[in-house]
Order: C-alpha cells, then structure tokens, then sequence
C-alpha cells in the first residue's frame, strides 16, 4: 500500500471511530436531568406569541422555573416587554418602540401574528409583567440594547425596589457595563451576563473578573463547551444555556453540567428530556 493511500485510510478510520464515538455517547444516556433550571424563553413562546401574558402563562402551567423577557424604553420613558427594538416583526404596527408612547404601544395586537387565538394581546409594561408573574415563579429580565436607552437601569431598579425579597429575580444582558450599574444599583439581585457566540471561547482571566459580580454566565448552547462550563464552576458561578429550537439542548445541557436551560418549550428539562427520547 503506498503511503498516501494509508494515510487515506488512517483518516477513515479515524473519522468513523468519531462517528461511532459520538453516536453511542448520545444514546447512552438515559437518566433524567436532575435540579436543573427551566426557563421560558421570551415565555413559553414556542406555543405562545413571545412576550405576552399568554406565553408567560403557559410558561408557569409548564412549570418552568423563571420567565424570560426582554425590556426597552418607549418615547415616554415607560419599560416596555418585548425582544425587537421595533414593533414590526411581532405586532401589527410599525417603528421603533422608543419612538412611541405607551398609549400608542397598548393599541397594537401583539398576538394575531402568531394566531388568530391569540388576538387582541397587548404589549405587556416590565410592571405589570412583575405585578401579575413575581408572586408565581422567577424572573429573568434582560436589558436590550442599553446605549439606546439612557437611564433604563435606574427604571429597572425602580419597579423591583417595590419588592421586598429579590431572590427570584436574575438581571441579563449582553452589556457587562449596563449589568455592572445594575449590580452596584442593586447587589442583591443575580446577575447574569450573556455571552456573543461570537466571543465564546472565554479566558480564566475573563471568567474571574465576571463572576466577581456576576451570579450566571450565560452561553448559546451551541457555542460553549463542558470546559467553559468547568472553568465558571470552578469559579464559583453558575452556567444557564439557552437555545431556541435545538432538539439536542437537553443533551448538551447534561453532558456539560449546566445549570439550566433557556428555551421556548420550557417544560422542566426532565420531562423534555422524556419527551423527546
Ligand atoms: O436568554 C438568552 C437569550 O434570550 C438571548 O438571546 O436574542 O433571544 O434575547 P435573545
Ligand atoms: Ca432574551
């Protein structure tokens, strides 16, 4: 055999040994997750349209252990629930929210996008998310562009000072700066920092000036492994995972031993790991 027909074949047989690895690693493993976090992604948004009661409602009969939502500033300085900076993609208005009152905003339908069940659901204010959800499961708040929003943090601070106890409470966002103005706001509170898939691959060096404030780093399951998740462990933080239709979640959420996961099914992750054997 000449020598680059047996490098051909050394590379096959490598490349099947991965295959076959990789294969009965998955299969392998049959027991439940235990402990760990559910969180309803933009609610359970999956069945409902994102960011409204109705896909926090369904998040809490799902039994997920936080909501998750996203907040902005409208023109009139009012926290507004909902992912885009612009009405469009899920409502049937047009513009940018910070360019509209909350009056304007609350005349919008947030749910015929999604289905004609779901007609006529507002826009939710960040208080009236925390009023009606708060007394029944966790929060997960994440700040949305915070450049755009002078102040917000001190708003955000506002509605949650209302609250005696915070335990329930984790604050997110993809600006560390924003989440270091909330922490020296209200260091109570969990911090949570989201982290870019673009800028996954973290340092030591990182991940101990982050969880020096920070309670969770945050990562796109897609885009971390079992050794980031050791290394904020070995920090002393804890590791949420989010994804929004990756079937694989649970699996990969095990196999690294995170925390929690952040999805738009949000059922507790045992019974989506049963689900989806
Ligand atoms: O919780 C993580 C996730 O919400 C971040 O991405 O775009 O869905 O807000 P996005
Ligand atoms: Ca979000």
């Amino acid at each position: 055999m000449g020598k680059e027909r047996a490098l051909f074949v050394a590379l096959l047989a490598i490349a099947c040994l991965f295959v076959l690895v990789g294969y009965n690693s998955q299969t392998k493993i049959r027991v439940a997750p235990k402990e760990m976090l559910s969180v309803a992604h933009r609610g359970a948004s999956a069945y409902a349209p994102e960011n409204t009661r109705a896909a926090f409602r369904k998040g809490v009969d799902l039994q997920a252990d936080y909501l998750e939502c996203d907040v902005h500033l409208s023109k009139d300085d009012e926290l507004i629930v909902m992912h885009d900076d612009k009405v469009d993609r899920t409502t049937d208005g047009k513009g940018y929210i910070r360019n509209m009152t909350l009056a304007e905003l609350k005349t919008l339908d947030a749910g015929k996008q999604f289905g004609e069940e779901f007609v006529n659901e507002q826009i939710l204010t960040l208080q009236e998310l925390v009023d009606e959800f708060y007394n029944e499961v966790g929060l997960v708040i994440e700040i949305k562009n915070p450049n755009d929003y002078p102040g917000i943090e001190e708003k955000v601070v506002q509605v949650l000072n209302q609250y005696d106890d915070l335990s329930g409470i984790i604050i997110q966002s993809f600006d560390v700066q924003s989440l270091k103005k909330i922490h020296s706001l209200l260091p109570e509170v969990e911090i949570a920092i989201l982290i870019r898939p673009t800028d996954s691959f973290i340092t030591a060096q990182k991940v101990e000036e982050y969880t020096d404030f920070a309670a969770y780093i945050n990562f796109n399951v897609s885009f971390t492994n079992k050794r980031t998740v050791d290394l904020v462990h070995e920090h002393g933080g804890k590791v949420l995972v989010w994804s929004k239709k990756d079937r694989r979640l649970i699996w990969k959420a095990q196999k690294y031993g995170v925390d929690g996961i952040i999805s738009d099914f949000s059922e507790k992750p045992e019974e989506m790991y049963l689900a989806k054997e």
